[in-house]
């Protein structure tokens, strides 16, 4: 069977419509080089996606790669039920350096699962500390964090997950810090709106609340949404004051993609709880971590008959692979100062960024490090729908890979979010090829009107 057909037949793919995807011409991708994806026809793709925002020295072989292969011909994996890994251990306080504030980390296989063991952590601290009443979560509107069910319960979009609404559980909701070109209020006086409304809520919600859950430094998923500045660190101020945990999710915002190695640092935020994933290991292996402090940690401290222990674990927790990966990535970071990198890219991307500006269609644009969000909207409504071609996500993906690049747009954002070492040349090719597909959509749709 041709591996096309092969791939129709019998791969189930997330967040698609299979019977569409069964009449599209559907690229199997078989090996990478630099920062591209080669198909089976040979046919190169700039990886301008990350490959879902976790690709950060492209798909060369590099350190990181060469240290995996070493782990996988030493020993793949042994578990740390019962035992202990050279990798986890050499990991855990390396990292404890970089993430400053948490002392304590506890493995996991993905970013969904990072956050359902931060819930756990939060549910169990307060039981242990002798409060059963801190039951519910806080999160913000717009949020997401990932497609287990404590992790749809706080991210939780209509849309996606009113199937699955009887696995979940409530969570109250924040207002999320949206600054847009046409809002008719200063960033300040938004955040001073947004941080009054957080702090009703925890008012009247702390004593059932166990913790707060938002991302860290910038909403992704929801729409590319950046925080103002201070935004993050009155949130933190709030929840110290309300006595409920600060949960933050790391997961697409650190290791660089905001500019910064470690968002919520730079944010001066001081959280409880915070969850990395993606480009942890540089988007090569599955792992992720929750990290915490020793007040969290502690609390869980005492006889097995107390019955404190955190209770989770996977057979791949700690995984020698994923933590020797991990460490390798941590030290090129370091070696090859990929945060300066990051940050002289993200300035020329603001450069460029002004560009789209002359684009009627193209509004709101939010920028930060290796992120930016540009909405496209006509006569002040999101397009959805190009005449004649379809739905604009699909449509911008489409037409991208038609000019050697993969992308995908939520919705009709799109997102630009490029492996965090891309070189100039190819983020300049990115940037055009962007740019060249929305001043063609600008062109369909004001002549069709
Ligand atoms: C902020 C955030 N949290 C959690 C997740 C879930 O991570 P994973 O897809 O590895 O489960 C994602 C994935 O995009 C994310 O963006």
């Amino acid at each position: 069977m041709r591996i096309h057909d092969a791939d129709k037949e019998f791969v189930w793919h997330p967040y698609t419509q299979m019977r569409d995807w069964n009449s599209t011409d559907n690229k199997v991708i078989v090996r990478g080089k630099g920062f591209y994806l080669i198909d089976t026809e040979g046919n190169k793709y700039l990886d301008g996606n990350a490959s879902m925002w976790c690709n950060v020295w492209g798909h060369s072989t590099n350190k990181v790669i060469g240290t995996m292969v070493r782990q996988l011909r030493t020993i793949p994996h042994s578990t740390l039920f019962g035992l202990s890994n050279a990798p986890s251990a050499k990991f855990a306080e390396k990292f404890v350096k970089v993430a400053k504030g948490m002392q304590k980390i506890f493995y996991s296989d993905n970013g969904s699962t990072a956050v359902e063991v931060a819930m756990k952590m939060a549910l169990h601290y307060w039981i242990n500390k002798g409060n059963s009443e801190k039951k519910r979560f806080i999160s913000l509107e717009h949020g997401y964090h990932g497609d287990t069910v404590g992790a749809m319960s706080l991210g939780y979009i209509a849309k996606y997950f009113r199937a699955y609404k009887p696995l979940l559980t409530r969570v109250y909701k924040a207002p999320s810090p949206y600054v847009s070109d046409t809002s008719s209020k200063a960033e300040k006086d938004l955040v001073e709106d947004c941080i009054e409304q957080t702090e009703s809520i925890l008012k009247k919600y702390s004593s059932e609340c166990s913790a707060f859950v938002m991302e860290s430094g910038a909403q992704i998923a929801g729409g590319v949404i950046i925080y103002p500045s201070d935004y993050q660190m009155k949130i933190s101020k709030l929840c110290k004051k309300y006595d409920v945990l600060l949960i933050l999710d790391e997961i697409a915002t650190g290791f660089g993609r905001l500019g910064n190695m470690v968002e919520y640092l730079a944010q001066g935020s001081r959280p409880d709880i915070v969850c990395f994933g993606k480009a942890l290991t540089a988007g090569y292996f599955p792992l992720a971590i929750t990290a915490t402090t020793n007040k969290i940690f502690d609390a869980f401290l005492g006889c097995y008959s107390e019955n404190k222990q955190f209770y989770h674990g996977h057979t791949f927790t700690g995984n020698a692979i994923g933590c020797a990966g991990a460490l390798a990535n941590l030290e090129l970071y370091e070696k090859t100062n990929l945060i300066t990198k990051i940050k002289r890219n993200s300035e020329y991307l603001a450069k460029r960024l002004k560009q789209f500006k002359d684009l009627s269609i193209v509004k709101n644009i939010r920028h930060k490090g290796l992120l930016a969000g540009l909405d496209l909207s006509w006569k002040g409504k999101p397009i959805k729908i190009i005449k004649d071609k379809g739905i604009i996500n699909y449509y911008i993906a489409q037409e991208s890979l038609k000019e050697g690049v993969f992308i995908r747009p939520l919705g009709n954002t799109m997102v630009i979010i490029p492996p965090l070492a891309i070189n100039r040349y190819e983020l300049e090719k990115l940037l055009d090829v962007q740019f060249s597909i929305v001043k063609k959509i600008q062109g369909n749709i004001s002549s069709s009107f």
